[in-house]
């Protein structure tokens, strides 16, 4: 008898050894916002996307660097890094900034997340804009881990919806059966929640996901800072038809 394949979710990196990762792959969630924002940043044509997890490591390996092909991007706090180009809006990430440029790129959660998962087989970045692509390149994959960042150690809402809503989206449309753990059952519920309230509110699901987002601790957060528009934008689905992929041995994200 086969055993079906596994799609497990974590809600923080905490709640998962990195050696569990082994031979497996990740997805690393950060909707709001750095899974979103490196997305947009390949898709409009950024070359790579190179994450740390501190400051002072971008900083290093930027030192010394010809900075015409470079860009510095990311955040703490939400807000833009002193001396960095770019903050973590995914607004900012357009195809006349990012062309063909390698971005160094930092953030307080998304990147440590990533960092987490390095162990794994393959590292793949997760959110709505890439939800099409992002499933369609994981269902040949066996053993699936979607990796909530969450924010600053708490368990972030807009995580979990999009952890569902892949979990969903891989579990229907004639893909083969998994064996979901109880974190995975529980997001995609949620996302199916999600879906029927859109319904009912005769809304689409980008629509009532952008609503939800003002509700969470951090879009609140966000939408305090000035960045209002983009939780319309991290809620959009399929804004970006790739699915990057983290190599840590090169230190690198690329488009697939
Ligand atoms: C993070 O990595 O914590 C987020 O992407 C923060 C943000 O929204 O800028």
């Amino acid at each position: 008898m086969t055993s079906l394949p596994d799609l497990s979710v974590h809600y923080l990196p905490q709640f998962v050894a990195e050696h569990d990762f082994v031979g497996g792959t990740v997805v690393v969630i950060d909707l709001l916002r750095a899974s979103t924002t490196i997305c947009h940043a390949l898709a409009a044509g950024a070359r790579e996307v190179t994450p740390f997890v501190e400051v002072d490591d971008l900083l290093r390996a930027a030192d010394g660097r010809d900075r015409a092909g470079l860009l510095l991007g990311g955040e703490r706090g939400g807000e833009l890094i002193e001396g960095f180009d770019l903050g973590n809006s995914p607004r900012d990430y357009t195809p006349e900034v990012v062309f063909g440029k390698q971005i160094l790129f930092t953030t307080s959660n998304g990147t440590r997340a990533l960092h987490h998962a390095r162990l794994a087989a393959k590292v793949a970045v997760g959110c709505l804009a890439n939800l099409s692509a992002l499933t369609e390149s994981l269902s040949h994959d066996v053993d699936v881990h979607l990796l909530c960042a969450g924010t600053n150690g708490h368990v972030s809402r807009e995580d979990i919806l999009a952890a569902g809503a892949i979990a969903y989206e891989l579990t229907n449309n004639d893909r083969p059966a998994r064996r979901l753990n109880d974190a995975a059952e529980s997001a995609r519920g949620e996302w199916q929640e999600l879906l029927t309230t859109a319904r009912s509110a005769d809304r689409t699901a980008d629509e009532q996901l952008a609503v939800e987002l003002r509700d969470t601790p951090h879009g609140k957060t966000l939408i305090k800072l000035g960045f209002e528009t983009d939780l319309a934008l991290c809620a959009r689905r399929d804004a970006a038809a790739l699915a990057p992929i983290y190599d840590p041995r090169s230190g690198r994200i690329t488009a697939v």
